[in-house]
C-alpha cells in the first residue's frame, strides 16, 4: 500500500522535473555560478535551429550595476540570447544564472517576477489603450494580476500609483491619457521603456531600444536609460547598433559574431580589438548606421 508521502513524492517529483510546458527538464549538470559579483551569468549557452547555431557557446558575466552593451552584426545572435536569458527559448545547453541561482528554464514570465525585465526589437504596445493603461496592465503583470483587466478600479490603486510615477520617470505624465497608438515613435519607446520599468525589475534588457527613431531622438533616449540606471541601481544590457551610442555609454561591451563572442572590453579595448576592427567595427564607422 502506498503511503500519503510515497504519492506526495511522486507529485513532487512530477512537479519538479516539469516545465511549465509539461516538458521534463534535461537532467542537471550541478554547474554553479562561477562570480558572486556577476547578477547575470551565462555559462557556455548554446541554441540551434535545425543547422544553424545561432547562439554557439556564449559565456558571459553582467556586473551588477553596469550598463553592458551587446553588439554584433546582423544574425550575429543576439536577439536570440536575449531570449535564452530572458527565457522566451529554450536552449539547446548550457546555463544561464541570475545572483547566482540556476534560472535556465525558468520561463518568461517568472523571469519577470525574479526581477528581469526585457524590450523587444519591435514596438510591443496597445496602441487603442492609452499610455496609462499600457504602463498599468505592465505593474499588473508584477502582482499576479495580469488577466484582470475588468476589476473594479479601487483593486487597481497600487498599480495606478506606480504606473503614475513610472510615467514622471520616462516624462510621459502629460500623455498619460492619449491612447498610445497616437504616440510620435520617440515617445512611443519611452513607453515601452515605462512597461518593462513598471515591476521594478534589478536588470533592463534592452533590445535596440534607439531602433526606428530620428537621430535628434536618440541622445535623450540614451540620457533617460543612464538615468533610470543611475537613480535607480540598475543593470542594463543594451543590443544597439549605433556605434557611437554603445562608445559613449557603455561600461563593457561583448561583441558576437555568428554566434559566438569573439570579444568583450571596456569601450576603449574594443574600439582599438584588431579582430573587432576587421570582423565588424571597420565596417561599421564607414557606414555609421551600420546593421543591427
Ligand atoms: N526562431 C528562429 N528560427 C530559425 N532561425 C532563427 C530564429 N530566430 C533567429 N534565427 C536565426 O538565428 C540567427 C541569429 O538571429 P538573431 O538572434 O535575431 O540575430 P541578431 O539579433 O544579432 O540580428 C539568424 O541567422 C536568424 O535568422
Ligand atoms: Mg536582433
Amino acid at each position: 500500500m502506498w503511503g500519503s508521502s510515497r504519492w506526495l513524492a511522486l507529485r513532487r517529483g512530477f512537479l519538479i522535473q516539469s516545465d511549465f510546458r509539461g516538458r521534463r527538464e534535461p537532467p542537471p549538470d550541478y554547474l554553479v555560478s562561477t562570480n558572486v559579483d556577476a547578477i547575470l551569468e551565462t555559462q557556455d549557452l548554446r541554441r540551434r535551429f535545425g543547422a544553424l547555431v545561432a547562439v554557439d557557446g556564449v559565456s558571459m558575466q553582467v556586473g551588477a550595476g553596469a550598463l553592458h552593451s551587446i553588439i554584433g552584426p546582423n544574425g550575429a545572435g543576439k536577439t536570440t540570447l536575449f531570449n535564452l536569458i530572458s527565457g522566451t527559448l529554450r536552449p539547446t545547453s548550457g546555463r544561464v544564472f541570475y545572483r547566482g541561482e540556476d534560472i535556465t528554464h525558468l520561463p518568461m514570465h517568472r523571469t519577470i517576477h525574479r526581477g528581469i525585465g526585457r524590450s523587444f526589437q519591435i514596438t510591443n504596445i496597445f496602441p487603442s489603450l492609452s499610455v496609462l493603461e499600457n504602463v498599468r496592465l505592465a505593474c499588473q503583470a508584477m502582482g499576479h494580476d495580469s488577466f484582470r483587466m475588468l476589476r473594479s478600479h479601487a483593486k487597481f490603486g497600487p498599480y495606478m500609483t506606480r504606473a503614475y510615477e513610472v510615467l514622471d520617470i520616462v516624462g510621459l505624465g502629460e500623455r498619460a491619457l492619449q491612447p498610445a497608438g497616437l504616440l510620435p515613435h520617440g515617445d512611443q519607446r519611452k513607453l515601452e521603456l515605462g512597461m518593462i520599468l513598471a515591476p521594478n525589475p534589478d536588470v533592463l534588457m534592452l533590445d535596440e531600444p534607439t531602433a526606428g527613431m530620428a537621430a535628434e531622438q536618440v541622445p535623450e533616449l540614451m540620457l533617460l536609460i543612464q538615468s533610470i540606471r543611475s537613480d535607480g541601481g540598475k543593470t542594463i544590457v543594451l543590443v544597439e547598433h549605433n556605434m557611437n551610442v554603445v562608445m559613449n555609454v557603455s561600461d563593457r561591451i561583448t561583441v558576437m559574431h555568428q554566434g559566438q563572442v569573439i570579444a568583450e572590453g571596456d569601450p576603449g579595448e574594443i574600439s582599438s580589438n584588431p579582430t573587432v576592427q576587421s570582423a565588424y567595427l571597420g565596417d561599421l564607422y564607414s557606414d555609421r548606421e551600420g546593421p543591427s
